[in-house]
């Protein structure tokens, strides 16, 4: 149970109000936390509930609107704090929300989602869409504390845990020697059994709680210490975008389909932000073995994983102009000449970012791409 530990993280801060901004679908007990809460702090007046909807589609300004005119009817200062509790959209609103009400009051977060806690919560990137761009309105406010529910992801669609997953796989590759205690392998090891150890270790059918904890805990931990050297992402943060150059164009890609067809994007994994990811991981996995001489085997390890755990995304020849304009399109990768920027790895916890990757090696790369995942 998290209410004890949130309401000491709470009274730590010596609020003089607080409002929780809670994700219904996160099954969160307001009462209890505020029962809790009104214990271990006699003298504060009755903590707030306001009701978060949550969704890409609602990560919008108008919801910020109303977490304002709420905090300000009842009486934030800037000395309250705001509670955010759910997936990665309710963090991001309601730290913006938190970082412009009376420019800057203080909040903190308690991740429901995997994807929340071991990415969106942690890092003070918050924002929400705005004329159909993702994250283009939005501010760097760091939270007063982050606190993971592991016991509230039991309750996670298959969908979201698949997300999640992939964002922590990511984690993996990128601080892969800190995750070796996890599976008892010593650093000498051959780096494909360690890898292979390790993957089995983030199945994603497993979602035992204290295997969950442990590899969140990591997580978290490896994103601290990037965040903590570049707080602003003029160097080393971008290495937590390796996967994202091909996973965004494969989830643009995805939800454009989605939305052609009249499917819901619900019901396509693709267009599930950490599922695309797990999927840009093997397309950079393909490009580092090509341009930094990653070794096969590792390439060949991790799409074995991924033909097991994830489903395949249905990507054809016909799709590989589509996917370089969008990865062209994407602020992250942009170029003046006409590259795409990669992270990169040059072995299993070296990454490099920034590596220009041409038209003609990203189309190999989405060939054998094609090729592993049994196309
Ligand atoms: N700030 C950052 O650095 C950062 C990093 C990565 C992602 N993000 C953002 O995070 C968002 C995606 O996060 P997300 O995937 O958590 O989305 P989300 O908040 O929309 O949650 C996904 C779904 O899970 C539901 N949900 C939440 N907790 C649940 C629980 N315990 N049980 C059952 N259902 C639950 C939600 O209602 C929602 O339907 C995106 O908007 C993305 O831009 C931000």
């Amino acid at each position: 149970m998290i209410y004890r530990s949130l309401a000491e993280r709470i009274s730590a801060l010596a609020p003089d109000r607080v409002f929780f901004f809670v994700d219904p679908a996160s099954g969160f007990d307001f009462a209890e936390a505020a029962a809790m809460l009104g214990a271990a702090m006699p003298a504060l007046p009755p903590a707030e509930m306001i009701r978060a909807r949550a969704g890409e589609e609602h990560k919008t300004p108008a919801q910020v609107g109303e977490v304002l005119s709420a905090l300000s009817r009842g009486g934030a200062t800037r000395q309250s704090l705001l509670v955010c509790v759910g997936g990665g959209v309710t963090t991001d609103l309601g730290g913006f929300a938190a970082a412009v009400f009376k420019r800057g009051m203080r909040y903190g977060n308690v991740s429901t989602t995997i994807l929340g806690a071991v990415d969106a919560a942690v890092g003070g990137k918050t924002g929400v869409n705005f004329m159909g761009l993702k994250n283009e309105v939005g501010a760097f406010h760091f939270p007063s504390f982050s606190l993971p529910d592991i016991e509230a992801m039991a309750g996670l669609p298959r969908r979201e845990v698949l997300s999640g997953f992939g964002e922590v796989v990511k984690c993996v590759f990128i601080g892969f020697r800190r995750f070796l205690p996890l599976v008892g392998v010593a650093e000498g090891a051959p780096a494909d059994d360690a890898l292979g150890a390790l993957l089995g270790y983030c199945a994603p059918d497993m979602m035992e709680a204290g295997r969950l904890e442990a590899l969140v805990g990591a997580c978290v931990a490896l994103k601290e210490d990037i965040v903590g050297k570049d707080p602003r992402e003029s160097g080393l943060r971008k290495v937590l975008n390796f996967g994202h150059t091909a996973g965004h164009a494969l989830e643009e890609l995805a939800i454009a389909r989605g939305m052609a067809s009249g499917v819901s994007t619900a019901d396509d994994a693709g267009s599930a932000h950490g599922v695309a990811v797990a999927h840009g991981i093997l397309i950079a996995l393909i490009l580092s073995e090509r341009m930094l001489g990653l070794p096969r085997r590792i390439v060949s390890v991790y799409a074995r994983w991924l033909r097991g755990h994830y489903p395949p995304l249905p990507v054809t020849c016909a799709d590989y102009p589509r996917l370089w304009q969008l990865g062209r399109h994407d602020k992250k990768n942009s170029a003046s000449d006409d590259t795409l920027r990669f992270v990169l790895l040059r072995g299993l916890g070296s990454p490099e970012p920034d590596i220009p990757v041409g038209r003609v090696d990203f189309e190999a790369a989405l060939d054998l791409y094609q090729e592993l995942q049994g196309r």
